[in-house]
C-alpha cells in the first residue's frame, strides 16, 4: 500500500495499526531499510517475525519506540551516556543495547539480559508507533541472511505470501542500517554493528568506546549473533578487488555474469546505473559479461546506493560481483563491514 514519507495517509496508518494490533505483521519503512514490525510485548506476534523470516531464534530483534522515554521505560538502567546519545541522535539511525526490563519477551533479547532500542526519523514509522501505542520488534524485512531491503519492492521479492501489508513510501533516504551501540550501566559504550553514525560521531558525545576487529567472527558473534560472518549476502559470488576490471574481465572470459561496483569514475554516472546508464562491455569473443556499475564517490552516497544497486545485480542475475576496494577511513566504516559479510562464506 502506498503511503506518503513526509504526509503519512491516517487512514492507512490506521489500517497498518489494526492489523499489529491483532498480532499481524506489517512492513514499514524507516529512514535506514524497511522493518518487519510487531508488537514487541506480544510474543505470539514477535514469533511471526521469526517464522516469516527464517531466523535463527538466538537473533535478537531492535525495539522501535516513539522517543527517548519510552526507550528508558523498557531497560532497568539509563545512563547519562544513553540520555546525551538520545538527545543527539534520535530519532535517527542509532540503537542502545541496555539491561532489559523483565515486559521485554524473551523471544525479543534470545533470552538474554539485554534489550536493543531505537527511535526511528522515518515520518511512517513515527506515525505508526504513535497510532498502536506499543513497542515496535522491527528486524530488516527480508529472508534471513539475504539484502535488507530499501525499497518495498525488495520487500516484496524476499517476503510475498508471509506478511499482510507492506507500507510503501519509496527508496529508503539512509540505505544501510543503523549503528548498534552496547552501553554498559556505567556508560561505556561497545561497537557491536557499524551503520549510519560513525564511531567519530558517537565519541564526539560519549568519548572514547571499544570497537570490535573488523569482521571477526568470533568475537562479534558472541556480542551480538546478528555479527554472524555471512549476512547482508546477495545471491551472485562477491569479491572486493583494488583493480577490479581486469578480475571482471578475467573471470567473463570463463563465460561468467560479472557486475562491477566501481567507485567515483570519470563518467560520474547515477549509481544503480543498470537502469539505463550502465556500459555493457561484453569482451569481444568472450561468452561472458561485464556490466560496470558507476557508484557515488561519498559514503552517504554510496551508502544508499550500495542493497539496490546489489538486488538489481541480483536480478539481472549475474553470477560475479566484483566490487572495487572502497576507502579505509572511518566514514566508509559500515560499508567496508557490510561487503565483508556479503563476500564470506562463498
Ligand atoms: O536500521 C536498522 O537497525 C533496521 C531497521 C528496520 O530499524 N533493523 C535491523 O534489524 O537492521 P536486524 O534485526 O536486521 O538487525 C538487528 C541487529 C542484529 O545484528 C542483532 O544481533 C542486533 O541488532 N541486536 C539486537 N538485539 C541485540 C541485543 N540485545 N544485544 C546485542 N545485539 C543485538
Ligand atoms: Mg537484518
Amino acid at each position: 500500500m502506498y503511503i506518503d514519507a513526509l504526509n503519512p495517509d491516517g487512514a492507512a496508518i490506521r489500517r497498518a495499526g489494526d492489523m499489529l494490533c491483532r498480532g499481524d505483521l506489517v512492513a514499514f519503512p524507516t529512514e535506514t531499510v524497511y522493518g518487519l514490525g510487531a508488537n514487541a510485548l506480544d510474543p505470539a506476534a514477535v514469533g511471526k517475525i521469526f517464522a516469516a523470516k527464517g531466523r535463527p531464534s538466538h537473533n535478537p530483534l531492535i525495539v522501535h519506540v516513539a522517543d527517548a522515554g519510552h526507550a528508558a521505560r523498557l531497560v532497568t538502567e539509563w545512563p547519562e551516556a544513553a540520555q546525551r546519545l538520545a538527545e543527539r541522535f534520535w530519532p535517527g539511525p542509532l540503537t542502545l543495547v541496555l539491561p532489559r526490563r523483565t515486559m521485554i519477551p524473551d523471544i525479543v533479547t534470545g533470552g538474554g539480559p539485554t534489550v536493543a532500542i531505537r527511535v526511528p526519523a522515518h515520518r511512517v514509522a513515527q506515525a505508526l508507533l504513535a497510532e498502536v501505542g506499543f513497542p515496535l520488534a522491527a528486524p530488516s524485512a527480508n529472508l534471513s541472511e539475504q539484502l535488507s531491503p530499501t525499497t518495498a519492492a525488495h520487500v516484496l521479492g524476499s517476503m510475498k505470501g508471509r506478511i499482510g501489508l507492506i507500507l510503501d513510501s519509496g527508496p529508503t533516504i539512509g540505505g544501510l542500517e543503523s549503528t548498534v551501540l552496547l552501553l554498559s550501566g556505567a556508560g561505556q559504550g561497545t561497537l557491536l554493528r557499524p551503520g549510519l553514525v560513525s564511531p567519530a560521531e558517537i565519541e564526539a558525545i560519549i568519548g572514547p568506546i571499544a570497537r570490535l576487529r573488523d569482521n571477526n567472527e568470533g568475537a562479534n558473534a558472541n556480542a551480538s549473533p546478528g555479527m554472524m560472518a555471512r549476512h547482508y549476502a546477495p545471491r551472485a559470488r562477491l569479491q572486493v578487488e583494488s583493480d577490479p576490471i581486469p578480475i571482471a574481465q578475467y573471470l567473463a572470459g570463463f563465460g561468467e555474469r560479472v557486475g562491477v561496483l566501481a567507485i567515483g569514475t570519470e563518467l560520474g554516472a547515477e549509481p544503480s546505473a543498470l537502469r539505463g546508464a550502465g556500459t555493457e562491455e561484453p569482451g569481444e569473443d568472450r561468452r561472458g559479461t561485464v556490466l560496470v556499475i558507476h557508484m557515488p564517490q561519498d559514503a552517504a552516497a554510496y551508502a544508499a546506493a550500495l542493497y539496490s544497486t546489489l538486488h538489481e545485480l541480483d536480478l539481472v542475475g549475474v553470477s560475479r560481483i566484483v566490487v572495487e576496494r572502497t576507502p579505509e577511513t572511518d566514514e566508509w566504516l559500515a560499508i567496508r563491514d557490510r561487503l565483508g559479510r556479503a563476500s564470506t562464506g562463498h
